[in-house]
């Protein structure tokens, strides 16, 4: 039985997730709630070193459906190891990317389909979706430039792709918002760190008072 709350966290490099889900994470927990705040690719050892083959900036000859396999199988360990057993211990479980990442990023902006990428990420996940994903909205140009001014931030091969293929993330996450508009909730991540964080809260805080 899973009696814990899935959410995810959602949205292009740069658009504050990260920080703001570390935030959630903190003041959730001083409210009494037990959290895990975990993240896509990776939150445990297997998935870890996956991540390193998949953002390996060497790794330049990586098929594109390689690329989404390697995204699943971590997923998969990711969810059976972590997500499931903290949700089965009622637990609230703040992810940062899960399978829309897949969709936008392999589905849509490299051109796989976002039906064929979530066919092979229902073997993975086994229908296991989040009650609701918070999706950070940012023009790329924005999120790269926040990422060019932290210069202590690792960059990945995903990185390294030109403007024109963030664009095309951008435009995924936004058929996904609309496609799934009962679980994905849009927030503008343009704004300051405190107001995006504010409605990141509010939208959680709804879910949990439902
Ligand atoms: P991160 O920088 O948010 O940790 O994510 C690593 C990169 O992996 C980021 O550029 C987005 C990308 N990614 C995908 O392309 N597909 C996926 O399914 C996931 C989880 C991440």
């Amino acid at each position: 039985m899973e009696n814990g709350i899935f959410i995810t966290i959602e949205g292009p490099d740069g658009s504050g997730k990260t920080t703001i889900i570390q935030m959630l994470a903190a003041n959730l927990v001083n409210e009494g709630f037990e959290v895990v705040a975990t993240r896509e690719p990776g939150g445990i050892e297997i998935a870890e070193q996956i991540r390193k083959v998949i953002l390996d900036p060497e790794n330049t000859a990586m098929d594109p459906r390689t690329e989404a396999l390697l995204y699943a199988a971590a997923r998969r360990q990711h969810l059976a190891e972590k997500v499931k057993p903290a949700l089965e211990k009622g637990k609230i479980i703040l992810c940062d990317r899960f399978v829309d990442s897949s969709l936008a990023y392999q589905g849509f902006a490299r051109g796989l389909g976002i039906d064929e990428v979530y066919s092979i990420n229902q073997f993975a996940i086994e229908d296991m979706m989040p009650k609701l994903t918070l999706y950070f909205d940012v023009a790329p140009e924005v999120g790269l430039e926040r990422i060019n001014k932290n210069k202590g931030r690792e960059v990945n091969r995903l990185d390294l792709e030109k403007l024109e293929f963030h664009q095309k993330v951008r435009e995924g996450y936004l058929i996904l918002s609309n496609r799934f508009s009962d679980r994905i909730v849009q927030i503008d991540a343009s704004k300051d760190l405190e107001t995006v964080y504010n409605q990141a809260e509010a939208k959680i805080k709804e879910l949990l008072n439902k």
